[in-house]
């Protein structure tokens, strides 16, 4: 079995059952490009330290191009000996630049550090698409706002009419949360920034290679300061398991308000035909599956992450194969993402908002009654008679089936005194958003900034 790297000691090959479950090409062949960046940096540094000559490096890195080419047009492909990617790749190069050549690349390195330099690899590439296809569902989330700028709805709390926002505000708080998610993303970039690569099996290299032209030469800005750490921590993995899970969950909320307000009940929005599904026996069916997808895969997200923490728990320095299981679950939720969140996207831009319903709805429910107990405040009242009194308000409102501002200058002056004529003038929506003036409120003017910063945001990136 000559595609093996680890044949010497051993009498004979792996048991064909052992070969089986050791095998790892069938989720590790999407790190190739990575290895083979990887090996040209490797032999770079070997040739830098005199371990191969110039014309050796050469032929090294033209084997490495062709068989780069390989992979990519699928004339190569792990064959069923190959155990990993890495072993599947050298046979490849010792097949392009002979035995002679291809079996000097080896020196210095280990699949343990190879693998742990790649996965960081593969994992910035695939943080940076995620955290662009936030940042266009963030865009679509401000184009709604800017289009639907002095928009009310009915805020909620317990899903119960609370007090009045602007559609707008509620729809950047969405945005807000997503930002965070591609916030901590860069700032995931920012410790992923180190390269593992000269770390060896474990205790680092004893042929002079240099870790820091590998890592420059494979876009780190360094190399990790201790090989043991290099080749066992995961805590990046796990990392971008946890911004991955928590942008499903930003997700998720936002999925559960979409399939609320489509609902007849509601009746906030209307899906786009091409963003939604129909029923195969319900012919007027118009169902939410792109939120009910995101809903779903969520959980799938969160469980990937908890997946791979239990994995990490109580592992002993440094590498152990149990760190082989540390792929599936991060590659499922970084390709989860990349295919749910254009389709995200596609529902929310397309949305259609019935504005006129929700301005209807803002103010039912009592959702003044708050403006109404801030405005005897104002008139000297203390907050804990004010709340009483309104309360009564909405007490005899509720008796009488009427809404607040529905109680004529004798029913306010029978529930107080203070409660003079002059309280209409809060008992509007518009009077109520003007008032939440302070930053972050939902006055018009202060959204209105808000979507600037958020626009800014967005352009950063
Ligand atoms: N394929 C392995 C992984 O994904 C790397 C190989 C390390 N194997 C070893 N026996 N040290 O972690």
């Amino acid at each position: 079995n000559e595609a093996k790297l680890w044949g010497g000691r051993f009498g004979g090959g792996p048991a064909a059952p052992l070969a089986e479950l050791s095998k790892s090409t069938r989720f590790d062949w999407r790190l190739a490009p990575y290895d083979i960046a990887g090996s040209k940096a490797h032999a770079t540094v070997l040739n830098r330290a005199g371990l191969l000559t110039d014309g050796e490096l050469a032929a090294m890195v033209d084997g490495l191009d062709v068989l780069a080419a390989d992979v990519d047009s699928g004339a190569f492909s792990p064959a069923g000996g190959d155990e990993d990617v890495h072993t599947a790749l050298e046979r490849g190069l010792i097949e392009r630049v002979g035995p002679d050549l291809g079996g000097k690349l080896r020196a210095g390195r280990s699949r343990n550090d190879q693998v742990a330099a790649q996965f960081r690899m593969y994992l910035r590439d695939s943080a940076r698409v995620v955290a662009g296809q936030v940042l266009d569902l963030v865009d679509a989330l401000a184009e709604h706002a800017d289009l639907h700028l002095g928009v009310a709805m009915p805020g909620r709390t317990h899903l119960q009419h609370a007090q009045p926002v602007l559609l707008s505000h509620h729809l950047l708080a969405h945005a807000w949360a997503l930002l965070r998610d591609v916030d901590r993303l860069r700032d995931w970039d920012r410790r992923t920034d180190e390269s593992p690569y000269g770390s060896g099996a474990l205790a680092g290299s004893s042929l002079d290679l240099d870790p820091e032209y590998v890592a420059s030469m494979l876009g780190f800005s360094t190399s990790v300061a201790n090989s043991i750490d290099g080749t066992a921590a995961r805590d990046f993995v796990a990392e971008a398991g946890f911004v991955f899970a928590m942008t499903g969950v930003d997700l998720s909320r936002l999925a559960e308000e979409v399939i609320l307000w489509a609902t007849k009940e509601f009746s906030f929005v209307e899906l786009d035909d091409a963003w939604a599904t129909g029923s195969s026996i319900m012919p007027q069916k118009k169902n939410p599956d792109v939120a009910e997808l995101a809903r779903g895969k969520s959980g799938r997200l969160v469980g990937n992450l908890t997946g791979l923490l239990t994995t990490l728990k109580a592992l002993p320095l440094a590498y152990n194969r149990d760190l082989q299981e540390d792929k599936e679950p991060v590659f499922d939720s970084a390709d989860t993402l990349t295919v749910l969140l254009p389709a995200f996207t596609g529902m929310v831009s397309t949305l259609r908002f019935d504005t006129d319903r929700m301005a209807e709805l803002a103010p039912q429910g009592f959702s003044l009654a708050t403006d109404l107990a801030e405005w005897l405040v104002r008139q000297g009242v203390p907050f804990r008679s004010a709340h009483e009194i309104a309360g009564s308000c909405v007490r005899t409102c509720e008796e009488r089936g009427i809404e607040l501002w529905d109680l004529t200058d004798d029913d306010l002056a029978a529930v107080s005194p203070e409660l003079t004529p002059a309280v209409r003038e809060v008992l509007s929506v518009a009077g109520a958003l003007a008032s939440r003036s302070a930053k972050g409120g939902t006055a018009p003017d202060r959204v209105r900034e808000q979507l600037t910063e958020v626009r800014t945001e967005i352009e950063v990136g």
